[in-house]
């Protein structure tokens, strides 16, 4: 994606903190992102550093840092959300975009979809659709695994939120495809667009006719005393979507693209059950992939470098999950002690969705790996990664012996 860089340098950025780094770009042709992340952290950059690319902004790279940034909401705003300020859209994402107080109020209004109860009635959904996508895959011996598989499992758990029609999927999965796998940044406001057309025509729909799902509860709620506006209840409905979508769908394929290169690993989780929910907490932390943005509400200092109010900082969540402490970190290891990691952010932000994403990897593994138990990447493909907010693989084609051939 193309954003003008910044052409003068802000004053009080040190000159030894500036380098040509680009967030939209990464150099991982084996589909790593993680580890190259880390490579890049590894090679002596600034734990801090000022990039004058996609508008300037500042990038932290030492998890102590990134951790406070996400901490802090007083300091460090989620106004922005995104890399370059125009770039964010309107209305904002709620919660995501939202600074305490009024964050908790709307994060109150869709944490009632999010109980352990409506979890566990969504994951029996994940797991008839993930079955019917496999068994429907298996005879074929290959698939590009983003569009045949990552992409439909969270669009149903989704719809089925939200009580949509089977009939509306290819509607959603055409703008899904455009906020997601953008050619340029106007197609993904496009889609952004397109999203908030559909959504609230949803909610026109279930106000004239309400039922139990999440639209009609919504569009029912209030922010105090006063009724949810459109704007609002558009930035509700997008998050569930896009919160739910894009990073269920990598988190899927960065682990299925390891998968596909570590028949040890396979064996492991086929023959070793009891190890499945460290072998999911592993993955979590391994493939972290989402780069928050936040926008500094006040001039502070971080590791003793001014940063100063309307700056924008990334703080990209793989790098709080690989300590510089001389443990191999980047190796996959199932029975690693339980590690606290930051792939579902940290802080008032800290992902509502983080047992749903965990459930639907649950299936994931448990269903593919009993049908499709040994796979591969296609011989030839080229592996591409895409760095942004949520960081994917655009296709991982893949190929197997079908079970009847
Ligand atoms: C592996 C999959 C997922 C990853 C890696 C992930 C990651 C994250 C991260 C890092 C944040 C923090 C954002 C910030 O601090 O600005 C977040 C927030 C959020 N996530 Fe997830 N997420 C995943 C799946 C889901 C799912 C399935 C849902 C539900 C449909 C969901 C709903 C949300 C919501 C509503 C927020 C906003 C919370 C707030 O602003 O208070 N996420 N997620």
């Amino acid at each position: 994606m193309l954003y003008p860089s910044r052409s003068e340098l802000p004053d009080h950025v040190p000159s030894g903190r500036v380098l040509d780094y680009d967030s939209f770009q990464v150099d991982a042709p084996d589909g790593d992102f993680a580890a190259a992340m880390v490579r890049l952290r590894d090679s002596g950059v600034p734990d801090l550093f000022w990039t004058q690319r996609n508008g300037g902004h500042w990038v932290a790279t030492d998890a102590a840092f990134i951790r406070q940034i996400l901490e802090d909401a007083e300091t460090f705003s989620s106004k922005a959300m995104r890399v370059p300020k125009e770039a964010n859209p309107t209305p904002p994402i709620i919660p995501l975009m939202i600074d305490p107080p009024d964050h908790a109020v709307y994060r109150r209004l869709i944490s009632t979809s999010m109980t352990p109860s409506e979890v566990k009635k969504l994951a029996l959904r994940a797991r008839e659709i993930c079955v019917g996508v496999i068994d429907q895959l298996e005879p074929r011996g290959e698939c590009e695994f983003v569009a045949d598989f990552a992409q439909k499992m969270p669009i149903a758990v989704f719809m089925g939120m939200l009580d949509l029609p089977d009939e509306d999927k290819p509607v959603i999965m055409a703008f899904v495809d455009r906020i997601v796998r953008p050619d340029a940044p106007e197609t993904r406001m496009q889609g952004f667009a397109d999203m908030g057309a559909y959504t609230m025509a949803k909610v026109r729909e279930r106000k004239a006719r309400p039922g139990s799902d999440l639209i009609s509860k919504l569009a029912r709620s209030g922010f105090g005393d006063r009724p949810l506006r459109d704007d609002e209840l558009q930035g509700l409905m997008s998050v569930l979507m896009l919160a739910g979508l894009d990073t269920v769908a990598s988190m899927l394929t960065f682990i299925t693209r390891f998968l596909a290169t570590s028949p040890h690993h396979r064996v492991q989780l086929r023959e070793r059950p009891d190890l499945l929910t460290n072998a999911i907490e592993e993955f979590l932390r391994r493939m972290a992939m989402v780069n928050l943005t936040r926008e500094l509400v006040r001039d502070t200092q971080l590791g003793g470098v001014l940063l100063k109010a309307g700056d924008l900082i990334v703080a990209p969540t793989a790098l709080a999950n690989f300590p510089q402490d001389g443990s191999n970190w980047l190796e996959v290891d199932f029975e690693r002690p339980r590690h606290l990691h930051a792939t579902f952010g940290a802080g008032a932000h800290y992902c509502m969705g983080s047992s749903l994403a965990r459930a639907e990897i649950r299936v994931f593994l448990e269903e593919w790996l009993k049908r499709i138990p040994d796979f591969a990447i296609a011989e030839g493909a080229v592996l591409e990664v895409k760095a942004g907010a949520a960081v994917m693989m655009p296709r991982l084609p893949l190929v197997w012996k079908p079970r009847n051939s």
